[in-house]
This record gives structure tokens, C-alpha cells and sequence, in this order.
């Protein structure tokens, strides 16, 4: 297939079956940008009510850039990669500090921003202001991949810039904007990942991946992600008047800024010694109220894309009220705990296991 007849598929396809959504036909950047940062490892449907919610909130980019990091992992709280938020927020303040508020107008200079990749200057540069650089994810890899029939794997230097080249080709034959939105429907909607419907396949008569019977293998991967096992044992410290304790999370780390109970990570999956847990209180309150016996309360798990976490729940409910809590750990009352933006295991636990009238 050539790049004029991919071009006129694509679009002849998108003219009768375009996803109506509330950040197409956009051409401010602002709201191009955060829909594309939500939509980065976010299916549409549960990103939308946060693009929504964090216009609400944030109606342009002062307004997010004059918001505090709590407010904005806040709004965050549930999409996970949020690495996307603090380089959302960042970026945002550099934009009102170095650009007045506004956005540059060609792609390297979206280039430069904090956060801003190839794809995402691609998106804003083509809805914002019909710049020729296609949309280029792991969506179009598969479509361009299975049409061209390429067999050799798709994350390598030299294929990637291939299909680059094809669809970069492809792009200057017609208006940028319509031509990347119909990229990004086409690959959400036909040519989709494990057994898509080829049959109804607008472009079948030229796919080769179609015409060998290659469509589930292609795109072939060489590397596959070895998931890092980590424990992680949480414990939510009660005392008689309803408070608990938490902690900012602050190193380069999963879940950066976000809020979590004082916990213990251990290498394996065993249960933190009396010496663990003495240890960690000490760093928490003053000696006198050690004494609490930790209550395993439930196992989670959450899987994330290079990580599995086991997250054990232990409750220690305190026959007294906290004295002096030591810093960095935070004293909350338990009903305002929700105020604090949380990882997606800790939620579900204060949701469905914390047990207590107090969440
Ligand atoms: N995925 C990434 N960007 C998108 C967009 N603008 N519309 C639909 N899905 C998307």
C-alpha cells in the first residue's frame, strides 16, 4: 500500500465513522495538551470525566500552573503515571513563566516542554495549528506494521523510524488534523489489538498481515518488561479519637507526591518483625505509646506497567490519642482523609477494608 492510497482509506473511513469526543474539533492547545497527557495510558472512557473535571478546576494554563501540587494530584488521584501530573503542573509554570501564558506555536518548541514527546507535540502542533507531524504510538505502530506486513520487531530504532517515515508521508497528502484524529480512530476502533474484526477492514485488500495470516503476530515485540515484585506493608494507626497518620510520598519513586500510611517495604513476601514495626513507630511517636499490636487487615495487589505490587493492610488501634507526631508524618482526622490524594491500593483499601466508621 502507498502513502496517497493509505491516506484516502483512512480518511474516506473517518468521514463516516469519526468518534465524536469532547476535545475533538479543538484548536486550544491548553485543553489539546491535557487531553492528550490524560489520554497517554488512559482508555477514552476513563479519562474523560477527569478532562472535565480538571477544566473545572484549571480552566487554562495560569490557572493550573497557580494550583498547589496537592490540588493538583488531587484531581489526578485514580489515572495512575503520575509522573504525567507533576509534569503537567511543571510544565504549566514554565509556559506562564517563559511563554506568557502561551504556548509555542511550532514543534520543537513544544519539543522543549517538560513531558511534551514526539506524540504529544505531534497532537497539539496538528489540532492546534495544522503543523505536518503525525501521531505516532503504539496504536499506528500496529496499524502501519500489519499493513506493510513488517515481520521484524517494532521496538527497534530502525523499524520505528520506518513506519515514522510512512505515516510522516502519508500526513503531508492531507489536512495534519483530520489526518492524525483518523490515525488515532482507526487504531482504537478497527485495527485494534488481539483478533480485529478484518473483515469490515476498509483497508483488508491491501494489508499484507491480513492477506499471510500474520495479524496476531504482528507487531512482533523482541523485549518483553520483566515486572519488579515489591511488598509493601501498610499500617493504619488508629487511637481513640478517630485520627490516623500519613505520609507524603517524596522520593523518585512510583506514586511521587502522593499521600500513603507509614509502611515497610520488605524484599520477599514475609510479615514485618516485631523489631520492623517498633522501628518504624519510633520514627512516627513519642516511646510511651509503642505498646499496639498490629492487626493484618487485608492483602491487595495492584499491577502497574514494570511493577506488581503486594500491599498487606495492618490496622493498630491505639488505647490512647496521639500525642506529638513527628515530622514528615502527618496527623489526619480519619473522615478528612479523603481530602489527601492516595494510590489507587490505598483507596481501595480506605473504600472497602478500613472497617470503621471513620472513612
Ligand atoms: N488517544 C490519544 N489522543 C487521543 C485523542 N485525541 N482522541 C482519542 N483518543 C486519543
Amino acid at each position: 500500500m502507498n502513502t496517497g492510497q493509505f491516506s484516502q482509506r483512512l480518511l474516506e473511513w473517518w468521514s463516516e465513522n469519526k468518534r465524536s469526543l469532547p476535545w475533538k474539533n479543538q484548536t486550544d492547545p491548553y485543553k489539546i495538551w491535557l487531553s492528550e497527557i490524560i489520554l497517554q495510558q488512559t482508555r477514552v472512557e476513563q479519562g474523560t470525566p477527569y478532562y472535565h473535571r480538571f477544566l473545572i478546576l484549571f480552566p487554562d494554563v495560569k490557572a493550573l500552573a497557580d494550583a498547589t501540587t496537592d490540588q493538583v494530584m488531587k484531581a489526578w488521584q485514580g489515572l495512575g503515571y503520575y509522573s504525567r501530573a507533576r509534569n503537567l503542573h511543571q510544565t504549566a509554570k514554565q509556559i506562564v513563566e517563559l511563554h506568557h501564558s502561551v504556548f509555542p506555536q511550532d514543534y520543537d518548541g513544544l519539543l522543549k516542554l517538560k513531558g511534551i514527546g514526539p506524540y504529544t507535540a505531534a497532537a497539539i502542533g496538528s489540532f492546534a495549528y495544522e503543523l505536518p507531524y503525525p501521531v505516532v504510538d503504539g496504536n499506528v505502530i500496529r496499524l502501519v506494521s500489519r499493513i506493510n506486513g513488517i515481520t521484524r520487531p517494532v521496538d527497534t530504532k530502525e523499524v520505528l523510524n520506518e513506519i515514522y517515515l510512512f505515516v510522516q508521508d502519508a500526513i503531508r497528502q492531507t489536512k495534519p488534523s483530520e489526518f492524525n484524529q483518523a490515525l488515532m480512530d482507526f487504531g482504537a476502533l478497527v485495527c485494534i489489538p488481539g483478533k480485529p474484526d478484518c473483515i469490515k477492514c476498509p483497508m483488508n485488500d491491501y494489508c499484507s498481515a491480513y492477506h499471510q495470516s500474520l495479524v496476531q503476530t504482528i507487531p512482533y515485540k523482541s523485549k518483553r518488561v520483566q515486572k519488579v515484585i515489591r511488598y509493601f506493608h501498610y499500617y493504619d494507626i488508629q487511637d481513640t479519637s478517630g485520627n490516623t497518620i500519613i505520609i507524603q510520598r517524596t522520593e523518585n519513586d512510583i506514586w511521587k507526591n502522593l499521600y500513603e500510611f507509614p509502611m515497610i517495604e520488605t524484599t520477599a513476601e514475609t510479615t514485618p518483625g516485631r523489631d520492623d514495626i517498633t522501628g518504624l513507630l519510633l520514627k512516627i511517636l513519642p516511646e510511651n505509646e509503642l505498646g499496639a499490636t498490629p492487626v493484618k487487615v487485608v492483602k491487595l495487589k495492584q499491577i502497574l506497567t514494570h511493577r506488581i505490587i503486594h500491599a498487606d493492610f495492618y490496622k493498630i488501634s491505639l488505647n490512647c490519642t496521639f500525642g506529638e507526631i513527628k515530622q514528615p508524618y502527618c496527623l489526619v482526622d480519619s473522615q478528612k482523609v479523603s481530602n489527601f490524594a492516595f494510590p489507587k491500593i490505598i483507596t481501595s483499601y480506605l473504600e472497602n477494608n478500613s472497617g470503621s466508621k471513620n472513612y
